[in-house]
């Protein structure tokens, strides 16, 4: 990322969450391995309570006398399902998403479905706020495409670049958003050295959101993990630079990421900014394949936070693993961590001395649905 652009998404990040501003002052004070610990261990604690409250039952019917307590407006929303299709052959309900996208009342109270065909959809789709509770299905044996080629320096209507955020394909400002076999894509090449290259294939900003068997397919910026709570599953992941990164709070599992980078670079750019930010990026399970040489993850924000666990990790890992961006005062405020990861690129021998070799308790907290609070909104698809 362009250090000019980067200012312009700091400010504009800054101006959606001024709270990280206002406390800048008392977090520079803090001992941040002293409250990492405190929040671990409030994490693990309330994991505990929540285990012992639902032994076994996983039962996920909203109405269950027990179980989980999932969020009321969900399992108001799963109870009335509505179905919609999408092909470009004419043979369904509408030719494009976005068109049948602009035929769901706003503030919708439904789970709506939108049953996309195969075949490479080229449109620029947006799931505004007041559009919560849909879900993209594609088929699983020919997922649709959906592609686009914007760039953060594309001039956008209003003759003002379009800067990263507006560069995605499909941005998604709604809660409760799930998509299952969709192939999310931005072909716009990578120009090492050139400025403005950064092409989102998807933004996520919306919370509760679940990607089941996905695939996010760009360069440099490919998968905007934006804010919110996010749950990954089975999905491929590709790119060159940063093509994780946000200050979202994610579970990746059983996902593959591949870097098709040319030089170093690296894989996540996590945004972390204070040090009590419940944000974070946890993979587990994850496979690490691809070219170039690559950091697992460098500080994007002062107090970024990145943990890999059950990880295979290929030869193109760094040896030392993980990047400060230059800037030593960080490297007591970000939190690495990997746990019982495997792989050539997992040899922990010339690690940067502040990555965190994790145990068990410190794991925990990262190692399943609870780190997404997934008890209250994640239900089988
Ligand atoms: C995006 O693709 C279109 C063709 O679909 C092409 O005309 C345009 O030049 C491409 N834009 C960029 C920035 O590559
Ligand atoms: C994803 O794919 C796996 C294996 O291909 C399959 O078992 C699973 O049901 C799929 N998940 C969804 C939500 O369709
Ligand atoms: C993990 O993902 C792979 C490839 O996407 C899939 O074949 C496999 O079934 C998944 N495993 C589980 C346990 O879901
Ligand atoms: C890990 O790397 C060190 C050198 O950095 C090497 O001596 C050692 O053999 C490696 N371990 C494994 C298991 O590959």
């Amino acid at each position: 990322m362009a250090s000019n652009t980067r200012l312009q998404i700091i400010i504009f990040t800054i101006s959606l969450c001024n709270l990280s501003l206002m406390s800048s002052s008392s977090w520079r004070s803090l001992d941040t391995q002293t409250d990492y610990r405190k929040w671990v261990s409030w994490n693990v604690e309330n994991y505990r309570k929540k285990t012992a409250l639902q032994p076994q039952s996983i039962n996920e019917t909203p109405s269950g006398g027990g179980g989980k307590a999932l969020d009321i407006k969900l399992s108001k929303a799963e109870m009335n399902k509505v179905t919609m299709t999408v092909s470009q052959d004419g043979t369904a309900d509408y030719t494009t998403i976005s068109d049948a996208l602009h035929t769901i009342p706003l503030y919708n109270t439904r789970r709506v479905i939108l049953v996309i065909k195969p075949g490479v959809y080229r449109e620029k789709v947006t799931v505004p706020r007041a559009l919560p509770f849909v879900t993209f299905l594609g088929d699983a044996s020919d997922p649709p495409t959906i592609t686009g080629n914007d760039t953060a320096s594309v001039i956008g209507r209003n003759g003002v670049p379009l800067k990263t955020f507006q560069s995605a394909t499909v941005g998604v400002d709604a809660n409760y958003f799930v998509a299952i076999n969709i192939k999310f894509e931005n072909t716009a090449p990578h120009v090492i050295g050139s400025a403005g290259g950064q092409a989102v294939a998807l933004r996520i900003s919306g919370t509760k959101a679940a990607f089941y068997n996905c695939s996010f397919y760009g360069s440099q910026d490919t998968l905007y993990d934006h804010t919110g709570l996010h749950y990954f599953n089975n999905c491929f992941i590709q790119g060159s630079v940063d093509f994780i990164f946000g200050y979202g709070r994610s579970l990746y599992e059983n996902c593959s990421l591949n870097s098709v980078a040319k030089k170093v670079a690296s894989l996540t750019a996590q945004k972390r900014s204070t040090s009590s930010m419940a944000s974070g990026f946890s993979f587990k399970d994850c496979v690490v394949t691809g070219s170039g040489t690559v950091y697992l993850g460098r500080a994007w924000g002062d107090y970024s936070r990145v943990v890999f666990s059950y990880t295979f990790m290929d030869k193109l890992v760094l040896p030392q693993g993980w990047s400060d961006w230059g800037k030593k005062k960080l490297d007591s405020r970000v939190y690495y961590g990997e746990y019982k990861c495997s792989g050539p690129g997992a040899n922990l021998t010339a690690r940067v001395p502040w990555a965190h070799m994790m145990t068990d308790e410190e794991a925990e907290p990262f190692l399943a649905t609870h780190y997404v609070d997934g008890d209250t909104w994640l239900i089988s698809p």
